[in-house]
């Protein structure tokens, strides 16, 4: 069995371009229909209430659009609404919080597991509760870093003002001496190298949306939903807001030209 219909990813806003380039790289034959809220973004200081909402309304988006799988690549979103999708939706759903917090207690030596995200996804208790569901021993630390959202869409992630700023957040999880670090947002990839100097060499860094990818590659394969591979894939990205940032932003969490067409978009 196979299915040439598109993946559907959402995000908040343009950072779940990150989760997209995993996707692109290990799943080259699919096709991908993404819809980043750029409107509404952030979605991490908003309530739960308010994220679920705005979560539903980008799923059944992309239902319309026939997707075949739907895949949270929000970190918030994924924390505090994808169960409620689940249970609404008759197409698969995968958020990043699942597979970001199996891939760090397979890498983890020691058990001491941190984790930084934005206010909603580390007060939500999400990563920590499965982290400790997988692995009841874990010593697990939380941490909101909300600065590091606007430090990556200013292009400011590797500035010196990135890692003072990383320097007073993460002390927690220096003097905690974490073995592992999930980057639970979407944005944190763009400072992996402050995070890496920071945290130093013998930390694990764990990418939710490179998990993500590996994942999303087993239950394709497992539901005999992959590409044929017959067709070229098409690539069709939605945003509800175009700013003149759009094109660079968008680009660098992508970390490549974007190709496809762009459209703009109105959910409400
Ligand atoms: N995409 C969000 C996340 O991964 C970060 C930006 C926001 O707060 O909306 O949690």
């Amino acid at each position: 069995m196979s299915d040439d219909r598109p993946i559907g990813v959402f995000d908040s806003g343009l950072g779940g371009l990150t989760v997209v380039r995993h996707l692109l790289r290990l799943l080259p034959s699919e096709s991908i229909v993404y819809l980043g809220d750029t409107a509404r973004v952030p979605y991490g200081s908003r309530s739960p209430e308010t994220v679920r909402k705005f979560a539903r309304q980008d799923a059944y988006f992309l239902a319309g659009h026939g997707v075949k799988f739907i895949v949270i690549a929000c970190n918030t979103a994924s924390a505090l609404a994808e169960e409620d999708l689940a249970g609404r939706l008759a197409i698969p759903v995968l958020g990043v919080i699942k597979p970001g917090a199996a891939a760090a207690v397979r890498l983890s030596r020691g058990g001491n597991i941190g984790v930084i995200g934005t206010r909603g996804t580390i007060s939500s208790g999400s990563y920590q509760r499965l982290v400790r569901q997988l692995l009841p021993s874990a010593r697990i630390t939380g941490q909101p870093c909300p600065l590091f959202v606007p430090l990556a869409e200013e292009g400011a992630a590797c500035s010196p003002a990135a890692a003072l700023i990383a320097e007073e957040y993460l002390a927690l999880l220096q003097a905690a001496q974490v073995d592992t670090l999930i980057l639970g947002c979407t944005h944190y990839p763009l400072l992996e190298p402050v995070i890496r100097q920071t945290m130093g060499s013998k930390v694990m860094l764990v990418d939710p949306g490179r998990a993500l990818a590996d994942q999303l590659r087993c239950r394709l394969e497992e539901l005999g939903l992959e590409a044929t591979g017959r067709r070229p894939p098409f690539h069709r990205y939605f945003v509800t807001d175009c700013t003149a940032q759009f094109q660079p932003l968008a680009e660098s969490f992508l970390g490549a030209p974007l190709l496809g067409s762009v459209e703009q978009v109105d959910l409400e």
